[in-house]
């Protein structure tokens, strides 16, 4: 059972609520081209002001500028985004994180008006896990309550998901209470032979989770950059892809047909499948062949399928967009976020939380 405080055990009426999003989402330019987190985040949003909330000032990250500004992964197109998704809801935007602009944009919000501060991570000390960084922000927004609902970001240690709960009473969103709850179905009661798909390209953060999951998994399938970059499998139970498609120099792009064929097999046997990170470069259509095979694999398999992460949540959304038939257990938000809860580890940004 989820056992941290949420929205609905505490008053929200008047108050100011600060709420950690997760909007770490895939950009073209300004244009986004994936609003699932967006969407995501909207019921509490909603929540809060059909229970009174004074103001709402949303916080995230985008992408890992490094702690440097950097235009190309500034959240304002977030906000426009917003403005479309709550007609009627006054959202404003202010490139700062901290300061006395933040204070004035705040003060100008009206009754149930809803403010964006900037990429969290144009700051060094928001990685740092920084407590000071984390009282600037409760200075600067007068914030009451902390309200925990960037699920895909729960897996960080960082000042917006730890510091700050030790300042302000910190209880969890409705997207953290869904995807939680929905995962611990999955994480206490798995249905065997459980498999594991594993891809994308956040390479350094995937190898100590593969490790996690030898005792729970029966069957692993790496795929992704971390296949392309080579990787020694740690145990028979897991299969390396082990052919590729390649571009004209030479650089791995995507899984070939002979490591999708053995994953189908491994996906036939399964009653379980988790599946997070794309298994080539799918923004590419010459390199999303073996990712689209093994979606449409799973969208008509009769496994419980849960899809986890930002890109590999997109890619299905977008299929079953084109294809209503392809049906997936859970989709969730969260990548690295998901898969760590499933191996088991426990997750800062939730066990920071007020308990019930
Ligand atoms: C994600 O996309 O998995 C989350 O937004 C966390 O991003 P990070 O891996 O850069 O911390």
């Amino acid at each position: 059972m989820f056992n941290k405080k949420t929205i609905k055990d505490i008053p929200v009426s008047g108050k100011t609520v600060l709420v950690r999003t997760d909007y770490n989402v895939p950009l073209n330019g300004s244009t986004i081209t994936d609003d699932l987190r967006i969407q995501a985040s909207i019921p509490t949003i909603e929540y809060l002001l059909k229970n009174g909330a004074a103001k709402i000032i949303l916080i995230s990250h985008l992408g890992r500028p490094n702690g440097k500004s950097d235009p190309a992964l500034s959240l304002a197109p977030v906000a426009d985004h917003l403005r479309t998704l709550l007609p009627g809801t006054a959202v404003d935007f202010v490139p700062e994180i901290t300061g006395p602009e933040v204070s004035s944009a705040v003060d100008r919000l009206p009754q149930g008006g809803i403010l964006l501060l900037e990429n969290l991570r144009f700051s060094p000390d928001e990685e740092a896990n920084s407590e000071d960084f984390a009282r600037n922000i409760v200075a600067s927004t007068h914030a009451d309550v902390f309200v925990q609902d960037g699920f895909a970001v729960v897996h960080r240690a960082h000042a917006s998901t730890d510091a700050i709960t030790k300042l302000l009473p910190s209880v969890a969103g409705l997207l953290v209470e869904d995807e939680a709850t929905n995962l611990l179905k999955v994480l206490n009661d798995p249905i065997h032979p459980v498999l594991v798909i594993i891809g994308g390209a956040k390479v350094k953060d995937k190898h100590p989770l593969i490790d996690n999951f030898l005792s729970i998994a029966d069957d692993i399938a790496v795929g992704g950059k971390i296949a392309a970059d080579g990787y020694d499998s740690p145990s028979p139970k897991v299969f390396v892809a082990d052919d590729f498609v390649e571009d004209s120099t030479g650089a791995k792009l995507d899984i070939g047909p002979k490591s999708t064929a053995k994953i189908f097999d491994m996906i036939n046997n399964a009653k379980t499948v988790i599946w997070n990170g794309l298994l080539g470069k799918a923004e590419e259509p010459a390199y999303a062949e073996s990712s689209h095979a093994v979606a449409e694999a799973l969208g008509r398999s009769s496994a419980t399928v849960i899809i986890g992460g930002g890109d590999t949540a997109g890619f299905v959304e977008n299929l079953k967009a084109k294809d209503p038939t392809l049906r997936y257990s859970l989709i969730s938000t969260g990548g690295g976020a998901s898969l760590e809860f499933l191996s088991g580890e426990s997750l800062p940004g939730i066990e920071s939380l007020s308990n019930k």
